[in-house]
């Protein structure tokens, strides 16, 4: 099915180390954000590609994205949250489902977007995810630990996430009519009662938040050019 992919890409990486925001740090002679567009391009049913961007990065923006087809700027917010509500209002509403994908994710494989696919088609609600590993612990601010979190039902979730679109435009209007914030899509998906399913994620499917996390997105990328 032919879908909007919307990436929010106007954060300012403020965890990265970086004085440009991460999505623009460039990784094997690319911008983060032109990798993480490259693994949608391959699709034909990406009908359109809407990247949330502050204006202050622009020309970085337009240069990450340049060649690339099908695709406009609209203004982020200072929430992500807020970035997707504009990104959606400016989407067209004949494509049915919608991906939402994190500029700061340049690993993510055909194989991935496609299992996040197909799922959507069939449920309406699709993440990805990963188990979790480590012990998982409730702090104090005090750093006492409050309590120890059972992981085997635990996940970590990861994008692309994909809904149809009339999904996802109840729960952005829902999460605005109750001031609901949350950090991913699906979150918003579930306050509204929706049934969200998960597929398997992939472990280099990262998310560049801190300074290590560059060299390995590049290793990853490294290793996938032969
Ligand atoms: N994002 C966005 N608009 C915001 C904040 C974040 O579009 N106001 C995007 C980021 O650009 C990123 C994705 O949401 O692609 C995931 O957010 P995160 O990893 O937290 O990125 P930043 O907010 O940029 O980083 P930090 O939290 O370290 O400042
Ligand atoms: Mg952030």
């Amino acid at each position: 099915m032919d879908f909007t992919l919307i990436v929010p890409a106007a954060g300012s990486g403020s965890r990265s180390g970086r004085q440009k925001p991460k999505q623009y740090v460039e990784i094997l002679g690319s911008p983060v954000l032109t990798h993480t567009l490259r693994s949608f391009t391959s699709l034909e049913e990406c009908k359109e590609i809407i990247i949330a961007i502050d204006g202050t990065w622009r020309r970085e923006a337009e240069y990450a994205a340049v060649g690339i087809e099908r695709l406009r700027f609209v203004d982020g917010g200072s929430e992500r949250q807020e970035s997707i509500t504009n990104a959606l209002s400016a989407s067209d509403p004949a494509f049915p489902l919608v991906l939402v994908h994190d500029a700061a994710r340049p690993c993510a494989t055909t194989d991935l977007i496609e299992r996040v696919l197909r799922a959507t088609e069939t449920f309406g609600a699709a993440i990805p995810v990963v188990p979790i590993h480590e012990t998982v612990k409730r702090v104090a601010a005090d750093g006492t630990i409050i309590e120890t979190i059972p992981r085997d039902q635990l996940r970590a979730a990861q994008t692309p996430q994909g809904f149809q679109r009339d999904i996802l435009m109840r729960a952005y209007a829902n999460a605005a009519a109750h001031h609901i914030i949350a950090t991913d899509d699906a979150s918003l998906v579930e306050a509204t009662g929706v049934v969200v399913h998960t597929v398997d994620g992939d472990w280099q499917n990262i998310k560049i938040t801190i300074p290590a996390d560059f060299a390995r997105a590049e290793e990853i990328i490294r290793g996938r050019m032969g």
